[in-house]
Formats: structure tokens, sequence, C-alpha cells
């Protein structure tokens, strides 16, 4: 039988996720269990690194027994939550905490730190991101700081620290692998996007031995390969592809050239789009590399929101009203002038405000939940709405259309809220996994395989009126300042 088919694992926040599929998009399996996030302290966020990896073991042998056995399996192809550290023993592959994730802000001093010496304009430069916690320079030096021993471990070169995917590399290598790619790294504050490796200046900034981290490889690469008896694969399963899951989805939108944006709705919503060359924004997005292959490295844009899908769970809860769906359902048509901001760590882009949190203005006598409903849903695509026009405002040209995709892009109230805001066409993939899909179509193509991952998607039209339009963007607009003052 000839190996034609990639094992995509999707390794997010809130679920890892794994598909089989076929250089068509055609997916023959699927498996996806949920993930735990913890929060210790009000701004922290945390995970199990062992629970991490043993998801994606978990899933890859769901897939691999409904497969009935790993025929076909050309290799292994990740995406991940990106901006989350892990630091591990190199001799036990143990790690030494929490994986500290992205949303995480217990590194806010550390930025504070440093910005008060003048540094973030530096950190900017070079490596295209704003100065704040939700990037993992801090992380790393935190653990590093606070795990007793930790320090005196590094410099000995006892550790190793890596973003998700190294992690999941190490461990399914058997620890004979460290490795990233160019994605991932451009989401550390330590990598300079520009010169495309490891900035001995920023390390020394956050305090890091550079020998902690991990080589940084084409996104296409061939990373390494499974050790025996660490998963349901047999061993020597190449793992053909590594991207962070914002870069995996735009990938898997299709997109190979400046011009179109895209939206992955998860827990937070990233929006990107390519640039023809490294770009640094002046309205709060980030630079970024999109991915590296044999043709050379791809730079995009991106605004990061820190909170979106999970404002509509928080809101459910809060409620009482058991999951998302159920808040779709009881959300009224309006939401009756209650604004919801859910800066519940902070705000990200185009604001990158750490301190804020969340804040509900235009509550009255009148406010009934259902009207909390609505607003939690419209949240989300207000926020998408503002990146939205930043990112117009650096390109400095008319965005056509939106492309969506995640979990929230198949609510079509939602979908037609972003439509109506953006005064654009959103088109939501049918495929809630375009993020696995698209590392999927990254480990293809590195194989000298022509792939074709992308559905016509539904097609949601702006119906809403100007004048409405602008009051419902100045509701929200009041209430951001709000939150950004008290
Ligand atoms: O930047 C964080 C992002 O990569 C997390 O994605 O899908 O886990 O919400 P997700």
């Amino acid at each position: 039988m000839s190996a034609d088919l990639i094992l995509a694992i999707d390794q997010g926040t809130t679920n890892t996720k794994a598909l089989l599929v076929d250089a068509t998009g055609r997916v023959l399996q699927r498996a996806s269990v949920p993930n735990l996030v913890t929060y210790p302290q009000p701004g922290w966020a945390e995970q199990s690194a062992t629970t991490l990896i043993e998801g994606v073991q978990q899933v890859i042998a769901d897939v691999v027994a409904k497969h009935g056995g790993a025929d076909g399996i050309a290799g292994l192809a990740i995406s991940n939550q990106r901006e989350s550290i892990v630091v591990w023993d190199a001799a036990t592959g143990e790690p030494i905490g929490p994986c500290i994730i992205w949303q995480c802000r217990r590194s806010a001093a550390k930025c504070e730190a440093l910005r008060s010496k003048g540094h973030a304009e530096l950190i900017e430069e070079r490596t295209g991101l704003a100065l704040d916690p939700l990037f993992p320079a801090g992380k790393i030096a935190w653990l590093l700081d606070a795990m007793p021993g930790a320090r005196r471990r590094a410099e000995r070169g006892e550790l190793r620290a890596g973003t998700v995917d190294s992690w999941l590399l190490w461990q399914l290598t058997g620890g004979s692998v460290h490795a990233s790619d160019h994605s991932n790294a451009s989401r550390t504050q330590l990598f300079d996007t520009a010169a495309l490796r490891w900035d001995e200046e920023l390390a020394g900034l956050f305090d890091i031995p550079l020998s902690l981290l991990p080589q940084v490889r084409a996104s296409d690469s061939e990373f390494g390969r499974v050790a025996a008896d660490v998963t349901a694969l047999p061993p020597g399963v190449p793992i053909r592809a590594m991207i962070g899951d914002s870069h995996a989805a735009l990938f898997g939108h299709g997109v190979r050239t400046p011009g179109t944006v895209k939206a992955t709705y998860g827990t937070g919503t990233s929006l990107m789009t390519l640039t023809p060359r490294r770009v640094r924004s002046a309205h709060g997005l980030s630079g970024t590399i999109a991915w590296s292959t044999a043709a050379g490295v791809a730079h995009a844009l991106e605004g990061n929101i820190s909170v979106s899908g999970q404002a509509a769970a928080f809101m459910a809860q809060l409620l009482g009203v058991g999951d998302v769906a159920a808040l779709s359902a009881l959300a009224a048509e309006d939401s009756n002038g209650v604004a919801f901001v859910p800066a519940l760590v902070g705000l990200g882009a185009p604001h990158w405000r750490a301190d804020a949190r969340g804040t509900i203005t235009g509550l009255s006598l009148g406010t009934e939940p259902r009207h909390l409903a609505r607003a939690a849903i419209e949240a989300i695509a207000f926020q998408v709405a503002d990146v939205f026009a930043a990112m117009q405002q650096d390109l400095g040209t008319d965005l056509s259309e939106l492309r969506a995709d995640g979990g929230a892009s198949q609510n079509a109230l939602l979908m037609q809220f972003q439509a109506d805001l953006i005064a654009r066409p959103v088109t939501a993939s049918t495929a809630p996994e375009v993020s696995a899909l698209g590392a999927a179509a990254l480990a293809f193509e590195g194989l000298g395989i022509a792939a074709s991952m992308t559905d016509a998607g539904k097609r949601f039209t702006p119906q809403m009126d100007e004048a409405r339009r602008r009051g419902q963007l100045n509701k929200w607009h009041a209430a951001i300042r709000q939150t950004l003052t008290q």
C-alpha cells in the first residue's frame, strides 16, 4: 500500500485533535480529547505539559485504531497552540513546571521592568512583537527563577525550553530532537525575524541562556522520526511539518500570496494576512513569520485577540446555561445597549494592555440574561472588527473579505454580525479543523505532493444599515475606553 496519508495533529488550548487526511483534504478519521486549563491566580493560566503529550498520544491511538492500523501514513504534521512554553529536563524528559500558556500574564512584572528600562522599542524592532506577557520569553525566565535550582540546571545545560511544538517533538522522538519551526520561533520574542536567528541581546535582556532553545528549521522540514513505544505508530514515521495553529489555518485556507485575511476563532482569535515583506505595524498588530519552506520565509501581519470564543463560554457559565450553543439560542436580537469587553486576561491587539480587566457597560433595569448572552457573542465580532480595521490601516488598502475558521466560525449568528460590523462578506470554512488541514497541506507540499484542502465555505454578506453599524461600533468603543481607563 502506498503511503499517501498525513496524520495531522492540532494541539490547541482547549482540545487536542487528530485528522487522518489525504491530499485532497478528505478526512478519513478524526479524534479529539479536551484539555484542562487551570487559573491558579487572577491573570495566570497553565496546563499540564504531561497531559498535552498524553492527549497527543491518545488521539494518535484513536485514529490508528479507527483506521485499523498505520498503513498508508506517510508522516505526522503538527499545528499547535503558540506562545505557550515548557521547560524540561533533557535527561528525563520531565517538565520542571507547568506549561505556561499564551494567555498567562505572570510575566507582566518582567515585561514592565524591561519597558521602564526603555527596551520595548528594540524588542519590537527585532521581533515584530509588542512587549507583552503573552509572548514566551518572560514566561521561560519566570520558570527559571521560580523553580528551585532551575537556573543552575539551565546553566549546566541540563534543561531544554520550547514552545508546544518543540515539547511534542522531543517527546515523540524519544528525546532525540530539539527543534522548532520559524512560525513558532517568531512568536517567542527571542527570535530576530530579519536575521532569522535567536537573538543574543534579547536573550540577555530576558535572562535566558540560548542553549535552552531549539534549533529552528523550515516549517515543512522532516523534523525527526517517531521513536519506538511512544505512540501507536510504528517507529520511524517522520514528523513532516510543524507550524503554529494560526499560521496553519492561513495555509489551510489555501493562501500563498498576500491579499487575503483570515480569522481563526478559537479560545482567542487570530487574524493574519501575508505581507510581501517583513512589516512593522503602526496600529497595534504584530509582524510575524507565517511559515518557511524551500521557497523561503513568508512574512505576515497578525492581530491576536486573547479572549474571544472563551468569552462566550465564560458568559454561558456565568449565566448557568451550559454551553455556547445554549448561549446562542438564548441570545436576543440585540444587546439592549449592553457591551461586554472580555478583557479577562488583559487586552491583546490592537490595545496591548495586560492590566485591563473585563467590563460590562450599559446595564439597566431592562437588562435580561438574553442581552448579556448577545453581548458576549457580539464581543467576539467587535474585537475582530477592530483588528480588521487596524490591518487595513497598516496595509493602506481596503480589504475585501474575511475568511473565517475555528469552532465559533460555525455560529451563523456570530458570522452574520461579523459581516455586518466589518461591512464586508465573511466566508466561514465548513471544515472546522482548518489548522490541522493546513499543517497536513504543508506536509504534503513538503513531500512534493500538491494538496488542496480548501472548501467553498458558507458566505455571509453584510445586511446592517450604516447608521446602525456606526451606532454598534460607538457603543463598543465607548466600552473599550471605559475598560482602558478604569
Ligand atoms: O496564540 C495562541 C493561539 O495559538 C491559541 O490557539 O486554537 O488554542 O485558541 P487556540
